[in-house]
């Protein structure tokens, strides 16, 4: 297939030409550079169209699966964080992604932490992200996603992820829950927000994470049911919490309309990282990319046998690779997403990931991938 060499010429380019140069660059400038490339070129007509014939895949049915009235022609999407105002979904959808995660946005805009956001690790192939929820507010982000055409768009899932603002305004529980009921009723009659995932787990913002207790959780849950939103809910769980406390707020969510979960956000906890590269303590942030992988795909893999039937999975941490997507799905997640994986491999990853799992679903001899969904998650 001459995409699959092309995919090949584009990594190889990016991992030896490319990313070198961008690496000897501040992550921070790349990052937002990157966004206004990216929005400017996806306006100049026929570009997106050209990416598109680069980088997709005609839609395959082994990988078509639908969820909660959603359909997703391949299950890697792009996760929360790298478009977080929703200014390049129709380039990320041309890239051979089947879904992506605008934000997370809150109900008022922020600026985040003071910079640097982001430090490299690239032995350890992570970020440390300490950007602290910076977006425009979920006001003008949600009328950005409004005016994004069918054209734009393609068939493409938008899943908004909703954080509580980052400011001295919000620091109690009622504060926060109605900072997120706020965005959450702005993107309840949004044709183009397919599903709304609550990030719970951002760390390093005002008033701590009350809503990871299963208190705080409860309270926000019942907020949100009543809203009574027409979109599925998912709930965005924190990495490194002990499997017990995990399920607590298991436990809690499916008490509540929350369709799934998404496994998981950021890693903090450094010393356990098992990291490659010198982390100086001054660096403040929390790990992305291979220090979350292990610890995702062992919360996948609980929640899969414990609430299987109950809850979607999204799996999501350190996937740089068809097989490590594929050991997510085996152990439970039905859709998969990465940001850091592109960041280090290419912006071909998304393809070569939906193509891998194709040959591997046939080398394993499934005829669908819910076949393959969680018959690695054993006890
Ligand atoms: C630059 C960056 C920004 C992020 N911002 C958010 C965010 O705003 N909301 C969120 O839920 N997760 C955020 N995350 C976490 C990712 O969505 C994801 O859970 C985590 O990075 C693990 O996936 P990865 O290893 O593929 O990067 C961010 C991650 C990165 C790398």
């Amino acid at each position: 297939m001459i995409r699959r060499v092309i995919w090949r010429i584009v990594r190889f380019g990016y991992v030896y030409l490319i990313k070198p140069l961008l690496f000897m660059m501040s992550p921070d400038n790349v990052h937002s550079h990157t966004i206004s490339q990216m929005s400017f070129w996806q306006n100049v007509p026929g570009f997106t169209a050209l990416v598109r014939l680069v980088f997709q895949q005609s839609s395959c049915s082994a990988l078509k699966q639908q969820y909660h009235n959603v359909t997703f022609n391949s299950p890697v999407g792009l996760s929360a964080g790298f478009d977080k105002n929703g200014e390049i979904m129709p380039i990320i959808a041309s890239l051979g992604f089947s879904f992506g995660e605008v934000g997370s946005v809150t109900a008022d805009s922020c600026e985040g932490n003071i910079r640097p956001w982001f430090y490299r690790l690239p032995k350890t192939r992570s970020l440390v992200v300490n950007a602290g929820l910076n977006n425009h507010g979920s006001e003008a982000i949600i009328k950005r996603l409004a005016n994004y055409s069918d054209s734009d768009l393609r068939e493409f899932p938008i899943i908004l992820s909703v954080a509580k603002t980052n400011s001295q305004k919000v620091i109690s529980i009622e504060q926060g829950i109605n900072d997120y009921v706020t965005t959450a009723r702005r993107a309840k009659n949004q044709p183009n927000i397919k599903m709304i995932e609550l990030n719970i787990s951002c760390p390093n913002a005002y008033g701590g994470e009350d809503f990871t207790k299963p208190d705080g959780l409860e309270l926000l849950l019942t907020a949100i049911d009543s809203i009574n939103l027409k979109q599925p809910v998912f709930v965005k769980m924190p990495v490194n919490l002990d499997l017990l406390k995990a399920k607590d707020l298991l436990d809690v969510i499916v008490g509540h309309k929350i369709a799934g979960v998404t496994i998981a956000n950021l890693a903090k906890n450094r010393t356990t990282a098992n990291l490659k590269d010198d982390l100086p303590l001054s660096v403040v942030g929390n790990l992305s990319g291979e220090p979350t992988r292990d610890l995702s795909n062992e919360l996948i893999r609980r929640t899969f046998l414990e609430y299987g039937k109950r809850l979607t999975i999204i799996g999501v941490g350190g996937i740089f690779s068809a097989d490590d997507a594929y050991e997510k799905i085996k152990l439970g997640a039905s859709l998969v997403e990465l940001i850091t994986g592109m960041i280090f491999e290419g912006p071909q990853l998304p393809s070569q990931i939906e193509d891998g799992l194709r040959r591997r679903l046939q080398t394993d001899g499934f005829n669908h991938i819910s076949q393959a969904i969680g018959i690695d998650a054993k006890q």
